[in-house]
Formats: structure tokens, sequence, C-alpha cells
């Protein structure tokens, strides 16, 4: 039997820390298998597809401009993956290609490993942002039995994603932030506010209970100025860095037959990436 080959697609996929992160796993647990980066560009997505057995892939990530356009080629894609309305894994199953969505996971996964506990007062999480990744946070929060409160700077966009999960999540205006954050057990940031090079979130974290938890998708920098404000208020803190790190595990189990574990020396080796490639993270 040949080695297991996975891959990260994506346009432009140079920056991702995929390979990185399955490098780390495949090496320390000793088993055969590589996975690379599969940098296609949205016409030459057929030609990928047809090539598959060719090149002998397992399976693999997808991310940006794909997570959408891989549905054609697939033979089904899970109930998740429905659901958020996009792809990030792919597997095969008695030969047919499926597509999952492991980002709902992850992005849970992080926020039990690194707050536990966070859901054991308040029913109530604020999200901020109206994206893909608040589809994914909005979806995973419903299935631990939250109400989604969500904020978005476009309204209709938040309208829209608050008609597609229906009864639990409920959307707000800007001036309602204070209020609502006075009942949260959780606040969520999706947006890109606060990365490297994006302007800053503006925020005033007062009315959150100060047993609410603050967790900021975004890793770039690893330390957002909200967590800042979060944890010198006192609040328990989570970063996006788990997030990435926690929604490869499901991947690399079906592709490498082997469950992977997020550990510390993983997180440190890509926080030491994160900070080498870019000056101010
Ligand atoms: P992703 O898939 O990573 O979530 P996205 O779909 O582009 O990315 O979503 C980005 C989110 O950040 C959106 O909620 C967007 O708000 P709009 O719906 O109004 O576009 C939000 N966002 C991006 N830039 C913003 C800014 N400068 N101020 C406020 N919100 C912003």
């Amino acid at each position: 039997m040949t080695a297991p080959r996975a891959f990260i697609l994506g346009y432009p996929v140079g920056h991702s820390r995929s390979p990185m992160l399955h490098g780390y796993w495949l090496r320390t647990l000793g088993l055969p298998g590589s996975y690379g980066l599969a940098d296609v560009a949205p016409d030459a997505l057929p030609g990928f597809f047809a090539d598959w057995q060719r090149n002998g892939f397992t399976g693999g990530n997808v991310t940006v401009p794909h997570k959408v356009a891989v549905v054609p080629f697939l033979a089904r894609i899970d109930a998740t993956a429905r659901a958020i309305g996009a792809v990030n894994t792919i597997w095969t199953e008695d030969g047919d290609l499926v597509g999952g969505n492991t980002d709902v996971g992850g992005f849970i996964a992080n926020l039990d490993h690194l707050a536990p506990g966070w859901d054991a007062g308040s029913r109530s999480a604020v999200v901020l942002g109206a994206g893909g990744a608040a589809r994914a946070a909005a979806y995973g929060l419903l299935g631990r039995g939250m109400h989604v409160h969500l904020v978005n700077r476009t309204r209709e966009n938040a309208q829209a994603l608050a008609e597609h999960f229906g009864a639990g999540v409920t959307t707000h205006a800007r001036v309602d932030l204070p209020e609502l954050m006075a009942e949260a057990g959780l606040l969520v940031n999706t947006t890109a506010l606060g990365m490297l090079g994006k302007p800053l979130l503006e925020i005033d974290l007062a009315p959150l209970p100060q047993r609410a938890v603050v967790y900021d998708i975004v890793y770039v920098p690893l330390y957002t100025p909200l967590l800042q404000q979060a944890a010198a208020r006192g609040h328990r803190v989570v970063d996006g860095l788990g997030m990435l790190l926690h929604q490869a595990v499901p991947g690399f189990t079906r592709w490498f037959s082997a469950m992977p574990v997020v550990t510390d020396e993983l997180r440190a080796l890509v926080e030491a990436d994160i900070r080498a490639k870019t000056p101010g993270a």
C-alpha cells in the first residue's frame, strides 16, 4: 500500500501553516505519509479533481477561495458542511470523495481546551461579525445550547445568518452592545478587526460580567488588543490559534488513521513561526 498523501488546496496557499501542523504530527507519531501545498487557481480546479487518482491523494484541506467551489466535485458533504455552506476538509469513503467542515469543531474544541466550563453560567453569547467564521461560531454555539446575539457592521448580513439558523440567533444594532454584554457568558470576535494591518476593534468591555470569557478568532497577532484589554479586566481569554490547531485533528485522523493531539509543543512551534514571519505579532 502506498503512503497516504494529503494536501491544503487554496490560491494562493503558500502562507498556510497546515503543512507545519500535519508535518509535526506525522513526524512525532512516526507515520508514513505526506501533506503538501496544492496551489490551484479557480480555473484549474476541475483538472485538480480529474487528476486525483493519478496523484494518489487520500484527502486534504480546502481554504480560500475554494471552500464553496469544491462542492460539485464531491459525492456528498456532511451535515456540518451543509449547515455552514462551506467545506474545509475532504476525505474518501469507499472510493467516494466526501466533504466536511471542521471549523465548527475546532472553534468549540479550542474554547473547551482553553476555558473549560465556559458554558456553565449564562446561556447567552455575543458574536461580532457575520461572515464564514461567524457561521461556524454560531453553529457550534447553538450546538452547545447557547443563544447567539449577533452584531455586525452590515445588519443585513447578520439577518441573513440569523434566518439561516432560526430562533437561536438574533441580530442587534451596535448601540445595543452594552446591554447584551451585561447578560453574556461569552463574547466572540469573528471579524478581521484587530488583525495585523486592519483597524482595531473598538469596544468597551466594562459591561461584561467578570465570569464572561472573551474569544478572538484572529491569531495574527496572537494576543490581540481585544484579548489584552479583556485579560487586564480579569476575563478568561481564548485566542484564535487553537482553532486552527484543533480544526486540523479530524482531517489528520481520517487520512493517516491515527488521532493526533494538540500539544503545547505544537502550539509553540506555530507561534514561533508566526512571530518570525510577522513583525509586530
Ligand atoms: P470570514 O469568512 O473570515 O468570516 P468574511 O466573510 O469576509 O470573512 O467576514 C468578515 C466579517 O468581518 C464580516 O462580518 C464583516 O462585516 P460586513 O458584513 O459588514 O462586511 C466584518 N468586517 C470586516 N471589516 C470590518 C470593518 N472594518 N468594520 C466592521 N466589520 C468588519
